[in-house]
């Protein structure tokens, strides 16, 4: 097995109520959040298809289930996130697919950096030749 995955388990609380989960910058997340983002109401498609120079996130399926595919340039593979206090640290220079998504899918996403579109590698070509 690789280390192209690497789980980050949140804190949780459990109990009679329901779950908590907790995420808090230099703790279980290991960067500063300057930015959170969710995705929800996702069709039958595909997602991601990019990679980044500059930013690292980690990625949680807080509802549902999906198949998450990362990809260094030499190793590619899927996993399925569908637990909701496991997250998965995302670093520079790692492409990333999003597929397979089940109808009350949540993905929740905690970047290091605001948005920016010059910091994404959006052609897979382009991002082999930046990892050679
Ligand atoms: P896109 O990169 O296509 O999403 P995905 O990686 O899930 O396939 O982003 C969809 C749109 O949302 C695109 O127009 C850029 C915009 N966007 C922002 O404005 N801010 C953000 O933080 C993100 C992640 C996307």
């Amino acid at each position: 097995m690789s280390d192209l995955f690497k789980f980050i388990k949140h804190p949780e609380f459990v109990d009679d109520r329901g779950l908590l989960v907790s995420l808090e910058a230099h703790k279980s997340v290991p960067f500063d959040i300057q930015r959170v983002y969710f995705l929800t109401n996702l069709k039958d498609s595909k997602r991601g298809f990019h990679a980044h120079r500059d930013l690292t996130q980690v990625l949680l399926c807080i509802k549902g289930s999906f198949t998450l595919t990362l990809d260094n340039g030499r190793i590619r593979e899927d996993r399925t996130l569908d637990n909701p206090s496991t997250g998965v640290l995302i670093t520079n220079s790692m492409w990333r697919e999003m597929s397979n998504f089940s109808p009350d899918c949540v993905i929740l996403v905690l970047a290091s950096r605001h948005y920016d579109e010059n910091d994404y590698i959006r052609n897979y070509d382009d991002f082999l030749e930046s990892v050679k």
